[in-house]
């Protein structure tokens, strides 16, 4: 059996920051609902694109590993705001990477995208077809954002994070996995103008817009979640109690409170950055999974649980075995352009269009 290790893992966090006080300013929201019924503090802006948040996330990822692009044979990047649909944002990321010789592939199942991608990489390691890849998540949520709706506009960052597997003998990695979409009321949660559904010979088409029944979505994904995890607990044959990290989807502190309530889980076992990010789609559980080794809430071999859920309405869990590693094997200089402006700054003109 090849197993798929994960031996690198790196992240992006675009420098500019919109708080909450910020957002007052240009919506009609204020700190004190935003922390006491989402818990995010603040979230990123980035000044450039998917791929770029992307590349940086991946060469981390790689540095952390030890190993150069030309050694992955696989670059698969979980997103639901490419930089460009053709050709598809993975291409560009392989090509930053040098990793000419990697297949490339956009994965898009919305926030539970980068577990998907996971898990579709380790299966393809478990059966021998490849031996090296990266998978990440990286998303520019606010690009899709409409600022003068304060029910959406305080919920999503931008970011990236990203995770390389190797195929190795050792029993670590992805070890069990289970995914799914419950389709049974699919528009509670979608973009809209974009895609071509759009008649566009007869209609303008005007911004895009992230629309959602929040309480609904709020349901169905601490049960779906919850379910999941249980699911995968029975797969892996473990107790909840074997289990050391649990690493959900970052969209709302309550939501991460309910499963962790649903699951019995002590507070010290959970990852949370929600503060500091907001629901960034895609790239919360790569980056939670950095942070958690940054903190060292994950240690070696330490038994983790992650879940997720998004538009579709995807879900995913999945069980992972960390390895003895928890320190790079190169502190990697991969870093983003800097940045001139404020967080309010770069959503000036959206802010201004979507008042219009
Ligand atoms: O992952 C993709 C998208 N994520 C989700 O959809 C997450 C799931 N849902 C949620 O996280 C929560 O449902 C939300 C955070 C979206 C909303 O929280 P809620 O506790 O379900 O609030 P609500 O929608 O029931 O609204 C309660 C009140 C309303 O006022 P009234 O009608 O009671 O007077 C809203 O108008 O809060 C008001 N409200 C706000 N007030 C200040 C809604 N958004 C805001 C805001 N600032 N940003």
């Amino acid at each position: 059996m090849n197993y798929a290790k994960i031996t690198g893992w790196g992240k992006c966090i675009p420098p500019a920051k919109l708080s909450n006080d910020d957002l007052s300013t240009v919506v009609d929201t204020n700190d004190e609902w935003i922390k006491t019924r989402t818990g995010i503090s603040e979230r990123r802006i980035s000044h450039v694109s998917t791929a770029e948040l992307a590349t940086v996330a991946a060469q981390q990822a790689l540095d952390c590993a030890g190993i150069n692009g030309d050694e992955i044979d696989l670059v698969l990047l979980a997103t639901c705001s490419p930089s460009t649909l053709v050709a598809n944002t993975a291409s560009l990321v392989q090509k930053n990477l040098n990793a000419t010789g990697a297949a490339a592939c956009d994965v898009n199942a919305a926030c539970s995208g980068f577990l998907y991608a996971l898990q579709n990489a380790t299966a393809q390691i478990n059966a021998g077809m490849i031996k090296k890849a990266v998978i990440i998540g990286a998303e520019r949520m606010t690009w899709y954002v409409n600022w003068s709706k304060r029910d959406s506009a305080v919920l999503f960052g931008d970011g990236a994070g990203a995770v390389v597997i190797e195929a190795s003998e050792e029993k670590s990695g992805l070890l069990a996995s289970k995914t799914g979409c419950d389709t049974s009321n699919r528009d509670i949660l979608h973009i809209t103008n974009f895609g071509t559904d759009i008649n566009k010979y007869d209609q303008p088409v005007g911004p895009s817009d992230l629309l959602f029944e929040g309480r609904e979505v709020f349901k169905r994904a601490v049960k779906g979640m919850a379910e999941a995890c249980d699911d995968v607990l029975e797969q892996a044959n473990l107790a909840l109690d074997d289990i050391n990290v649990l690493i959900p989807h970052q969209a709302n502190l309550r939501i991460i409170q309910a499963i962790q309530q649903k699951l019995s889980v002590s507070d010290d076992k959970v990852m949370v950055n929600i503060q500091n990010y907001g629901n960034t789609s895609a790239a919360t559980i790569p980056i939670a999974i950095c942070e958690a080794v940054e903190q060292g809430l994950i240690q070696s071999n330490s038994k983790i649980m992650s879940a997720a859920f998004g538009a579709g309405l995807t879900w995913a869990a999945s069980y992972i075995q960390w390895s003895d590693r928890i320190t790079p094997i190169k502190i990697s200089n991969a870093t983003l352009p800097d940045c001139d402006k404020t967080g309010l700054e770069l959503i000036n003109q959206a802010v201004l269009a979507c008042k219009n």
